[in-house]
């Protein structure tokens, strides 16, 4: 297992390209599965998810290459069944019940096993494939769905905690090749199900309302082949973000689209961070002290859940009392317990974090115990005093490209031990 070890008290200078959103590409993967024809997809990051998701397409039949960042896929003949060995290693594999519903009507894939930012239910998902047509049987760990055949009706997705972002997908992915009109209320309005929406409308599918939580989906009886760039990836540019906010001279991102930054661009100003937005790139610049937040994380546009570990990191060292309530997973809060290790004093009540700033962080020997969690600790490394030894790293090789090359190359100092 990798380790990284972080030298703190280097300020970050110079630019950096983002690379293809992981949440974005997951479910676009997942969509090839709905035509016999190829796929072409490009701007698709290297990582290990994508990786295993790769690997589940193989292993359902479909032909896949991969060279530089583009991905060509193939599904000409499919199994319908994803065992346990793979699916397990990565939650977002419950996106191929859809397609697989849609195309196949027949779909068994192993249930999610539990994972450490809380109770991940897919309960909404298998409520909408019931109403769609499909029965739904868990049996001996496994997902079964069954069809004779899929019609349109409306689905509402809103859970307890808000829309589902896979739900959503999901759901779009079955009904697309549904009979009749299917309607989505409730659906999640993030860029990533846009993204998978434009490109079943490249498919030939005809969906309207994506980006909106009402989404209209007219069954067709067939799918084409795509081509399609990624979107940049959000929550990998609001981690650079916040890392050049805590600890930058003067950062410029590239290839990102700010309007999908707009909440954290809003809270950074707030803090007082100087920001220079242009149409594909952000440029930070140091401030001489950062003020006190209260943040909520909601459902997009609101301040991303996927951002809290990190922001709760910049927080630990700006002056005042901060306070973090977590809306979407109540229970994301494994990060704090290391951050405490490095001197953070940090109170945490059910879902709200109340973060007392101190003037310094020290290096101490942290665990990554998820992927946001671990890219917290890797910026609070950069502020601290003296080495910081992350260890179980590969969570942050799951949804990260080459984090220590990149932040290595604005002038961090970060050691990755290979072992
Ligand atoms: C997606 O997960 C992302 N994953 C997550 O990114 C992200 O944190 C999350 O959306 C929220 O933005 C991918 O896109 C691969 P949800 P998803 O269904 O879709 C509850 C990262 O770090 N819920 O929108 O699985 C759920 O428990 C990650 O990259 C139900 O109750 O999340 C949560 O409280 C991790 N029943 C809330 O809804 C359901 O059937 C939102 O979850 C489904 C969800």
């Amino acid at each position: 297992m990798d380790k990284m070890i972080v030298h703190g008290g280097s300020l970050l200078q110079g630019e950096v390209t983002m690379s293809g959103s992981k949440n974005s590409a997951l479910p676009i993967l997942a969509a090839t599965l709905l035509t016999r024809e190829p796929c072409i997809i490009e701007h698709v990051p290297d990582l290990s998810d994508i990786h295993y998701m790769l690997t589940i397409l193989n292993m359902l039949g479909s032909e896949v290459e991969r060279a530089s960042g583009i991905v060509k896929v193939r599904a000409t003949h499919l199994r319908t069944e994803a065992p346990y060995d793979i699916v397990r290693k990565m939650r977002a594999s419950v996106c191929i019940l859809g397609p697989l519903l849609g195309r196949e009507h027949a779909a068994t894939v192993s249930l999610p096993g539990g994972c450490v930012i809380g109770d991940r239910p897919i309960d909404l998902h298998l409520r909408g494939f019931e109403e769609l047509g499909a029965t739904v049987q868990v049996k001996g760990g496994d997902i079964h769905l069954l069809a004779s055949h899929l019609h349109g009706t409306t689905i509402h997705l809103r859970g307890k905690y808000g829309p589902t972002v896979l739900g959503t997908g999901n759901i779009m992915m079955a009904a697309v090749l549904a009979e009749g009109t299917t309607v989505i209320e409730g659906a999640a309005t993030e860029p990533e199900v846009t993204d998978l929406a434009e490109v079943l409308i490249k498919m030939g599918a005809r969906i309207h309302g994506s980006g909106t939580s009402r989404i209209i989906i007219e069954g067709v009886r067939e799918l084409h082949g795509f081509r399609h760039t990624i979107i940049p990836d959000r929550i990998e540019a609001g981690t650079f973000l916040i890392a050049a906010a805590m600890a930058g001279k003067k950062v410029t991102l590239h290839r990102v689209i700010p309007q999908h930054l707009e909440a954290l661009l809003h809270v950074l100003e707030e803090a007082g961070v100087p920001l220079k937005i242009k149409k594909e790139s952000i440029t930070i610049t140091a401030s001489p002290s950062l003020k006190a937040l209260s943040i909520e994380t909601l459902p997009f546009p609101g301040f991303a859940t996927d951002l809290q570990a990190q922001l709760s990191a910049m927080l630990c060292t700006t002056q005042g009392v901060s306070t973090i309530t977590e809306h979407v997973f109540p229970q994301r809060f494994m990060h704090l317990a290391e951050l405490k290790r490095m001197g953070a004093n940090i109170e945490l009540d059910g879902a709200r974090a109340t973060i007392i700033g101190v003037d310094q962080l020290s290096g101490a020997p942290v665990m990554a115990s998820d992927l946001r969690a671990s890219a917290a600790l890797v910026l609070a490394a950069l502020r601290a005093d003296g080495p910081t030894e992350i260890n179980r790293v590969y969570h942050i090789d799951r949804g990260y490209e080459g984090i220590d090359r990149k932040l290595n190359k604005l002038g961090a100092k970060i050691q990755r031990i290979q072992e």
